[in-house]
């Protein structure tokens, strides 16, 4: 049987990873079989591409070259590792699909939306997530952003504007399609792992020794 593709999206700051590792310390106790990886940077050209990706530099970055980078990564990924998972019937867990790319380089950049969500297609080579959990950024995070924050990686680095735009592009994808996206209030790490089982064991019928 081919096994299930959950993807884990949100701004930064939103815990996603902290829960993708709480999701899959679950998922091994439970036995099931499954892979974690991430985008971008789930393959070795990835890895690279993510550094090229992230670090921040002096030069712009033309908005469609950036997109590219980003689906370059992608291809890579499903050919490479996704598609190969699932048809061996692993779970896959990914930190980051091409939700982000329609938030981010769509809303946050403002390249149209068809054109991203074609080259989505086109690098996922049509192959959907079967469940998407998407993270809101808690309060705490959202004050500490408005004030300036740190600004770590080359995207962290961007205005508050910027970050309000993909945020409701994020929240626009839960509308959209709210089968598969589905939106998980921020609480503490212990609440919104609840919040993940619930949703999981649910859309799946896992039990904790599946
Ligand atoms: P991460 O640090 O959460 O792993 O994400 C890496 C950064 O890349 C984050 O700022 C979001 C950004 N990103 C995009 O802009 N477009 C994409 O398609 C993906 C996958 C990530």
């Amino acid at each position: 049987m081919s096994g299930r593709f959950i993807t884990f999206e949100g701004p930064e700051g939103s815990g996603k990873t902290t829960q993708l590792g709480l999701l899959r310390e679950w998922m091994a106790g439970a036995g099931l079989p499954f892979i974690a990886t991430r985008e971008p940077g789930g393959t070795r050209l990835g890895a690279d591409i993510r550094e090229i990706l992230l670090t921040p530099r002096a030069d712009k970055v033309d908005p469609l070259a950036e997109l590219l980078l980003y689906e370059a990564d992608r291809a890579n990924h499903v050919g490479q590792v996704i598609r190969p998972a699932l048809g061996a019937g692993k779970h896959v867990l990914c930190d980051r699909f091409y939700d982000s790319t329609t938030a981010y380089q769509a809303y946050g950049r403002g390249l149209p939306e068809a054109l991203v969500r074609e080259l989505n297609e086109k690098a996922a080579g049509g192959l959907v997530p079967d469940l998407t959990l998407l993270f809101e950024v808690s309060a705490a995070e959202g004050l500490r952003r408005a004030k300036g924050g740190d600004d770590g990686d080359r995207l962290e680095g961007e205005g508050l504007d910027f970050h309000e735009r993909v945020w409701k592009g994020f929240l626009e994808l839960s509308q959209r399609e709210p089968e598969r996206v589905r939106l998980i209030p921020a609480g503490s790490v212990e609440e919104v792992h609840a919040r993940v089982l619930a949703v999981v064991t649910e859309t799946f019928g896992w039990t904790g020794n599946s």
